[in-house]
This record gives C-alpha cells, structure tokens and sequence, in this order.
C-alpha cells in the first residue's frame, strides 16, 4: 500500500519523498519562513537514543537507523524483556527506562554516550493509549503527560545543551495527528498530544537558532500494539500504514530536517481546514463522532 502519494494543497514534497502539508510559499505575513534554514541530517555515523523501541513506531525507527548506518543506537522501553530481543535482533544498546523520570532519561543519555559518544539524535516516541481509554482517571492524566510531554521535556534537558556545545544534533517527538486535530474516543490522549505539539513548536524555536533542530511527528493510524483490536477513531479511511512505512516517512522527514512530519498527508490537510473554520470543524468532528459510536 502507498497511502503517500500525493500531497494535499499544493504541499511541498521533497525529493526524498517526505510530505510538508505546508504550501510552497515560503513567506507568511511579517515572518520570513526563510530565516534559519538548516540542512537535514545524515544519520550514518551519528548516535541516536529512540524511547518506546521495544516495538511499534520505535522499534521500526530503531531499525531504520541502524540500516542507515547510525554508529550506534539506544533503545529504551519500559518492557525489559522485548527490548532486550529486539535490540540483540538489530544490535542495539537495551536501556529499560521510564521516560516519565526525570533522572531515568539522564541516565539514558549517560549510557548511549559511555557505549557511542555524544548523542546527535535523540528520538522520544514512547506512548500510551490503554484500552479502553481512561479519561476518568486523574492518575491516568498524569501519566500520559508524563509519557507524552514531559518525557520530550526531559529529552531536550538532558541533550540539547550538549548538542548545541559541540555544533548542532536533532531532538525527533513523536507526537500524533491527535496533536494537531483529536483522538475521537480520548480527552486525555488528544489533550496530552497536543502539548507535545506545542512543546516541540517552543523546543524549536528555542533550540533551532542554537543549531539544534527539533521535529514533531504527527501520525495518523499505524498498525501497531496500540492499535490493535482498537475502533476506528475516523481515521483509517485515510490509510493503515505498516510501523516500517511510517519509519520510512520519519527518516525522510528527519533527512530533509522537516518540523512537522506527517506520515499521512491528509493529516495536513485536515489541520488547515480546521484552522480555515474551526466552527465547521468542531461541528463536522461531532457529526462524525455521533456516526462511529451509534451502536457501540
Ligand atoms: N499507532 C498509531 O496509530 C499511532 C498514531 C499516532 C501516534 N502514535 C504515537 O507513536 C508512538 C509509538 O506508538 P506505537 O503505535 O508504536 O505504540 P506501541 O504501543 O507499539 O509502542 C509504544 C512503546 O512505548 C513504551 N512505553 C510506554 N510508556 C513508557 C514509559 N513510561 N517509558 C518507556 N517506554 C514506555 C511501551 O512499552 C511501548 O513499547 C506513541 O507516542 C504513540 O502515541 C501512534
């Protein structure tokens, strides 16, 4: 399946392939869209942390990174024992950590750099989406603000200072397409996404000019654990991408140094339109929503 091949509005689309869901122009009012342009990265020879790797998204990446020749990569995941398969798998460095703990993904950094050196790309995708979604547990929020927002917080504490000392290195959040539009089903997943959006938007222009570059990434469905057995949240009409595709839109994005990576384009498309009239958007969401669950 390609569910790639075209992009919405008119959007770039670079040579490798990534779709922006941005128009081509490059200039919006008095912001000159120009200004700190930076060149992607080339991953060979680099040394990357990927969180959440013990399968999914990360694991994918994890593997995508070593094909592409990264000198080395640590994995971190919260499942000790898959982690520990998968990275032997890829040869990867098997970190078990929390990346809700401040102190957990200081120590993760630590440990990629005494096994690599210095980490250049440090990519925090661990997620949760629990089954049935619990937003009426405030522990739960916690939780997931921990995982979704905070952790990429964390990231950025423990790496960007040294990234930006020795000339430049990467911070990829692996957000979700909930960031930007919403998860039908979930309060708390669309709340906590859409303040990794934010943080990796003030990430950006903090560490950007720093010499360190910051991307989002804003999925729509991908078949993974979290998936799994999960309704249609509307929007499996746009595509069920394979967790290997979707790593192979994040490498694109991450080559040609994107801020915002969709692995579906229509993902942009869908926010433009939101922002074009969101009245028309919240009421379409509802209308929508109301079809899905009749009968559930
Ligand atoms: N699958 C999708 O359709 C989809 C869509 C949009 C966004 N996303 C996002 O992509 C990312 C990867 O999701 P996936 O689909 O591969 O799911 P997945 O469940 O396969 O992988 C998520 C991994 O994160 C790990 N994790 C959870 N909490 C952790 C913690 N505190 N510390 C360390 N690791 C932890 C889990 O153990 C798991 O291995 C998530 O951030 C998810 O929200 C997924």
């Amino acid at each position: 399946m390609q569910a790639v091949a075209a992009c919405p509005l008119g959007a770039g689309r670079s040579a490798r392939g990534a779709c922006s869901g941005a128009p081509d122009s490059r200039k919006f009012g008095e912001l000159n869209f120009n200004a700190g342009e930076t060149i992607g990265m080339d991953v060979s020879g680099k040394v990357a942390v990927v969180t959440g790797a013990a399968g999914g998204i990360g694991f994918a990446v994890a593997k995508a990174l070593m094909a592409a020749g990264a000198k080395g990569v640590a994995m971190a995941d919260l499942q000790p024992e898959p982690l520990a398969a998968r990275a032997k798998e890829i040869g990867g460095l098997a970190c078990p950590t929390d990346v809700s703990d401040e102190a957990a993904i200081q120590a993760l950094a630590a440990k990629a750099e005494a096994a690599y050196g210095p980490v250049d790309l440090f990519v925090s995708n661990a997620g949760i989406s629990p089954k049935p979604p619990r937003d009426d547990d405030n522990g739960h929020w916690a939780q997931q603000w921990g995982v979704h927002v905070m952790a990429h917080l964390f990231a950025a504490r423990a790496v960007a200072p040294g990234m930006a000392a020795r000339g430049g290195g990467k911070l990829v959040n692996v957000a979700s397409a909930a960031g930007i539009l919403m998860q039908m089903n979930s309060a708390v997943y669309t709340a906590t996404k859409h303040g990794a959006v934010g943080l990796a938007e003030w990430l950006a222009v903090e560490w950007g000019p720093k010499g360190v570059s910051v991307a989002v990434v804003c999925p729509l469905r991908v078949a993974t654990a979290m998936t799994a057995d999960t309704p249609d949240s509307g929007t499996v009409r746009d595509g069920v991408l394979s967790a290997d595709e979707a790593a192979a839109q994040i490498m694109a994005g991450i080559a040609d140094d994107r801020f915002m990576i969709y692995t579906h384009p229509t993902a942009g498309a869908y926010w433009a339109k939101k922002a074009a009239d969101p009245e028309r958007w919240i009421k379409s969401m509802a209308s929508l929503k109301q079809k899905l669950t009749a009968g559930r």
